[in-house]
């Protein structure tokens, strides 16, 4: 296939902050008679804000040119272990209505009956999907749900009495960091098991670590690396005779959806996360939703408020006494109203059809990934499919040539690929990378994707130093993480770069 010749525009553009000069407006307000006077003296402001001045051209134009800096939806996007979704245009349109948009987090439920008619529509869809009796869309992501499992965890031993006693949440080296580190935040115990030959945890390993301290299992499956573990069954049947809770991560929700229900298999609990599995946009627990369902023993203790059906009215139930809220107001209704969109605009045939596409676009990519130079696979022994992604390694690529997997991704950036995942922490396996192709990426578009990677492959062997220095037709070189990660270097906002710099 012939690569796609692709070069961001570069532009020096300043930040806002130092752009404009005094006085230069894009708006021109009529005096308000009395001024300042007539605020009150104690919220007066002792000096004006610091805002930039600028035209209302200028601010379009360096907004444009801000946007054609970013290669947004034109690269071909696997992201793998997250699931990431086309947003269909029918849910954000839907969702900009008035009705919808204009809604007022604190307005009186009566008079956004609709809303609440969507949410609790999509409450049932997960019931349907899960087999639990509720949820709550309060969490503000996978997270926050954990975090929500977690507190949940904590409040239903008190009520039995065993808060003291029970002190350890159970989970797996590959589950997502929030499962321990949120258990951990809750004040659990952690402990974490280690892999098996088959790419999950043996169950003599579970059964060593169950007691009468076990709180809860924290688990998903299949995992990050797209195995599923065929004794799941068994590992809740274990927890839960000894006591403890059995709750299922479903982020990797994708490669079962319709064809296995969390409560079916026993658990206790689950999140979804909208923002994933659901056609929703995603982003750093902002606009992003985890929808966290459980069994009838475990609805007491659910955060509020939640969406009712009384007859045809529905109506606002506070959260419980233990874990009121996760989130302001009603949590992030909008997103949900799109995922109820999407998931009536596919049905059940389309959801069904979606995990068979997806698993089935995974591993048609397995076959070809294999076969580039350089590239393998985690547990290569391991039998039968991964799922809806697989873990691949470079590790022999990076032996032969010193080029490693983040070098690869940068590179690929040039011929129009976004970034992708690599792993998450702790890398277990050595230069890792994960690509989901999910149901909406075309076979042309994963066929590009692969040849663009054996071609930086093969740059790899020829020209290594092409390939670690790159992006080269990209806006930015390659970030060094430090510049990311340390507070003495990077500033998140206007106002605390202005505080170091006057520090320094
Ligand atoms: C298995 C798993 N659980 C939880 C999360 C956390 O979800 P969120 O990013 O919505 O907080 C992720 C995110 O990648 C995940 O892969």
């Amino acid at each position: 296939m012939t690569l796609r010749r692709y070069h961001a525009p570069v532009w020096d553009e300043p930040i806002i902050m130092e752009m404009g000069a005094p006085g230069r407006r894009g708006q021109h307000f009529p005096r308000v008679e009395g001024g300042a006077s007539r605020v009150p003296a104690a919220l007066r402001r002792a000096n004006p804000p610091a805002l930039p001045e600028n035209s209302e051209p200028d601010v379009l134009r360096h907004y444009l040119r801000l946007s054609q800096e970013t290669m947004g939806m034109i690269g071909i996007s696997l992201f793998g272990t997250c699931t990431m979704k086309y947003n269909p245009r029918r849910g954000e349109q839907s969702a900009m209505r008035r009705e919808i948009a204009g809604v007022h987090p604190a307005q009186h439920p009566d008079t956004i009956q609709g809303l609440l008619a969507a949410v609790h529509g999509m409450e049932e869809a997960l019931r349907a999907l899960s087999g639990m009796d509720g949820f709550t869309f309060q969490p503000a992501g996978g997270a926050d749900a954990a975090y929500t499992q977690a507190c949940i965890t904590r409040a239903w031993h008190a009520s039995r009495g065993e808060a003291g006693q029970r002190t350890e949440i159970i989970t797996s080296i590959q589950s997502h960091p929030c499962n321990p580190a949120t258990a951990a935040t809750a004040g659990f115990d952690v402990i974490t098991l280690p892999l098996g030959p088959n790419g999950y945890p043996e169950l003599d390993a579970l059964r060593a670590a169950v007691s009468s301290k076990t709180a809860a299992l924290m688990i998903n499956n299949p995992d990050d690396m797209g195995v599923y573990n065929p004794e799941i069954d068994e590992w809740v049947r274990i927890v839960k005779a000894a006591g403890g809770l059995a709750f299922y991560d479903h982020a990797n929700f994708n490669g079962v959806m319709t064809k296995i229900r969390a409560r079916d298999l026993g658990f206790d609990a689950c999140m979804f996360m909208l923002h994933k599995t659901f056609g929703v946009s995603k982003g750093g627990g902002g606009p992003a939703v985890g929808a966290y369902g459980c069994s009838a023993e475990l609805l007491p203790f659910l955060p509020g408020p939640r969406v009712v059906r009384a007859e045809d009215r529905f109506t606002l139930e506070d959260g419980s006494v233990d874990a009121p809220k996760v989130r302001e107001y009603l949590g992030n209704l909008h997103q949900v109203f799109k995922a109820y969109a999407w998931v009536r605009a596919m049905g059940v045939e389309g959801l069904s059809e979606a995990s068979d596409m997806s698993v089935l676009l995974n591993n048609y990519m397995e076959k070809r990934l294999l076969e580039v130079r350089g590239v393998t696979r985690s547990h290569p022994d391991m039998p039968g499919w991964r799922l809806e992604m697989t873990r691949f390694s470079m590790e022999k690529l990076f032996e032969e040539t010193g080029v490693s997997a983040l070098d690869v991704q940068n590179r690929m950036g040039d011929f129009g690929i976004d970034a992708f995942w690599l792993s998450h922490e702790p890398w277990i396996v050595p230069q890792p990378f994960t690509p989901e192709a999910g149901e909406m990426w075309s076979r042309e578009d994963v066929d590009y994707w692969i040849d663009v990677l054996a071609h930086v492959v093969d740059e790899a062997y020829r020209d290594p130093e092409m390939v670690k220095t790159g992006p080269h037709n990209q806006v930015v070189k390659p970030l060094a993480p430090r510049n990311l990660d340390d507070p003495a270097i990077g500033s998140t906002t206007w106002a605390a770069h202005q505080r170091k710099n006057a520090r320094a």
